[in-house]
């Protein structure tokens, strides 16, 4: 049977200022292990709410969220995210004075688990960064930035990676590269994948395409 990674169900988000807004209206998505997700949708239809929501980054106005089994809407929010899932932003979010091998790093010493630099190493090598470990972050190319932001994300080995327009600053040849990386770690280290993209190209290689559309998701 295939492992149920997250599980949403009935998921509304309504923002209450400047005014009342209803942004999710009722959102359910199993996501299993290997399997790969894309959202697309026009700016400010909520796909970044979304993915926050079921990155436990934002809580709903009501509906439930597990997360490899549990209620990832309580007290256990915080560990189920560092345990299970691994965010890579559009805008890297990489910590620019720090070197890239400490930004990989960063999650696992947030969990206090040590020991992990050759598993930094080896997913540097795997995006193509090995000459760069003792770089700066901030003295990356954008490209470079979310490669080493993909790895970052690899890094504690979570069950789910959470990608939210992660090539949108990127160039096709960029792009093409981090698609390539994010759809075979899921594959081949069977992790699920939810990317929100205005990429077709990209969507179509996911085992799924969803739109988000008045507040609810249509499969396409
Ligand atoms: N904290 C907040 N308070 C009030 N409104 C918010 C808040 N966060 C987001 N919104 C509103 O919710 C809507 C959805 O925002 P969101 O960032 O999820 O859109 P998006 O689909 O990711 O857009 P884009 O493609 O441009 O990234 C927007 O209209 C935004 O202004
Ligand atoms: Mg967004």
């Amino acid at each position: 049977m295939k492992q149920v990674i997250l599980k949403g169900e009935h998921l509304k988000k309504a923002f209450y200022s400047p005014a009342k807004c209803e942004i999710l209206k009722g959102i359910s998505l199993t996501v299993y292990a290997g399997e790969t997700i894309a959202i697309m949708g026009p700016s400010g239809v909520g796909k970044s709410t979304l993915l926050h929501i079921f990155g436990t980054l934002d809580t709903p106005s009501d509906g439930s969220l597990e997360i490899a089994g549990k209620n990832a809407l309580g007290e256990a929010a915080a560990l189920l995210r560092n345990q299970h899932i691994g965010f890579v932003f559009q805008n890297y979010n990489l910590l620019d004075e720090y070197s890239v091998i400490d930004n990989v790093l960063m999650p696992t010493k947030i969990a206090r688990i040590s020991g992990k630099e050759e598993v930094a190493k080896k997913l540097l090598e795997e995006v193509g960064l090995s000459d760069h470990l003792n770089h700066l972050a901030k003295q990356l190319s954008g490209g470079e930035k979310q490669r080493a932001a993909i790895a970052r994300a690899l890094c504690n080995n979570p069950d789910l990676i959470l990608a939210d327009e992660p090539t949108g600053n990127l160039d096709d040849a960029n792009s093409k590269r981090i698609h390539d990386i994010l759809i075979s770690s899921a594959k081949n280290l069977n992790k699920g994948l939810i990317i929100v993209t205005h990429n077709h190209e990209l969507a179509k290689q996911c085992d799924f395409t969803y739109t988000l559309k008045d507040g609810k998701l249509e499969k396409s």
